[in-house]
């Protein structure tokens, strides 16, 4: 008999405290959750062209919708022309974060697709929820 151990048997697996903030969990949870916030200070650094790509190539495994993968990526990293193209459109307030970032990100989704096996497109009421999957 396989002796695969319980998820909450393994080593430090769920928490109930944040060591990132003050945050107490209700209920004991994997600390990729617990510690997860939305960052809007960044450390200036660069990120690559191939590493945004990985995090691309994990987003597009996402589930979606008869599979309709309705989710395109725009992208410009700072330093780059498109950047303050990207950045122009935010509220101030996120722009006073958003300039500092790495790379911007405009994720597209498209409202309409066509089923398998049929030849007319119709409206896809989960196409933003897909993309915000990815
Ligand atoms: C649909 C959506 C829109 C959001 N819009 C903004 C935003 O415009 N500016 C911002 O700084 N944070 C934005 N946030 C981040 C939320 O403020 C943040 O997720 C929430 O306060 C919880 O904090 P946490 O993500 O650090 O746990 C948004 C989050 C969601 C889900």
């Amino acid at each position: 008999m396989l002796n695969v151990p319980r998820r909450n048997e393994r080593d430090t697996v769920t928490v109930q405290t944040s060591q990132r903030t003050n945050r107490v969990a209700d209920h004991p949870a994997e600390r990729i959750f617990v510690d997860r916030w939305s960052p809007r200070g960044f450390s200036q650094e660069q990120i690559t062209e191939g590493e945004l790509r990985t995090l691309f190539e994990a987003a597009r495994w996402a589930p979606s919708a008869y599979n309709s993968q309705p989710w395109r990526f725009l992208y410009a990293l700072r330093g780059e022309a498109d950047f303050d193209t990207f950045l122009a459109p935010l509220i101030e307030f996120n722009r006073g974060w958003a300039q500092r970032a790495a790379a911007l990100i405009y994720l597209l989704s498209r409202k309409e697709f066509t089923p398998l096996g049929k030849t007319e497109a119709q409206f896809s009421r989960t196409h933003s929820f897909d993309a915000g999957a990815a």
